[in-house]
């Protein structure tokens, strides 16, 4: 299931951030912000069992297409849940782009952008201070006439 992040899922979202992102993991204080600016737009993928729910993967992308970050927890990872979370941008009604930026150095990131029909567009250095980002971009398919 996919659903609007709530405050309860706080802690799991900080575990998979601190082991998706362990150069720079955002803070809670970071992702309080983005739920607050994107509250439709900050999305989690969770599996509901008996014992509750277990936060799967997160998305967060503002309405323009700006993928701000995705991110699955590292024993959900090749089962799709990163391309499902994704799906929910490339599904936002007349989006003209969707992007993200990339570490040069996130091979799986890029293999993962690629897989899903999206384009490296551009470089951006030392955007992570002491790397470059690659930019990384999809353009919706022309209507069949
Ligand atoms: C990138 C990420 C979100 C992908 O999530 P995921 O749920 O594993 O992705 P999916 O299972 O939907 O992958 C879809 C396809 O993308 C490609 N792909 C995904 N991860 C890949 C990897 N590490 N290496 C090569 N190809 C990959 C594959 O073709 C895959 O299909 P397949 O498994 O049938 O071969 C996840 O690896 C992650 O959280 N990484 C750490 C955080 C990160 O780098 N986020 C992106 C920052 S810009």
């Amino acid at each position: 299931m996919i659903r609007p992040f709530s405050l309860s899922d706080l802690n799991s979202i900080l575990q998979i951030e601190s082991q998706s992102f362990p150069k720079s993991p955002y803070d809670w204080t970071t992702f309080l912000h983005f739920h607050m600016l994107h509250p439709d737009t900050f999305l989690v993928c969770c599996n509901t069992h008996s014992r509750g729910e277990e936060i799967l993967g997160y998305i967060i992308f503002s309405q323009d297409g700006h993928i701000i970050s995705i991110a699955v927890h590292p024993l959900h990872r090749r089962k799709g849940i990163g391309a499902r979370l994704l799906q929910k941008v490339m599904n936002i009604p007349n989006l003209q782009k969707a992007w993200a930026e990339v570490r040069r150095s996130n091979l799986g990131a890029q293999a993962f952008y690629l897989r899903m029909e999206f384009q490296i567009v551009g470089l951006v250095p030392n955007y992570y201070g002491n790397e470059d980002a690659l930019i990384v971009q999809w353009t919706p398919p022309l209507p069949r006439r």
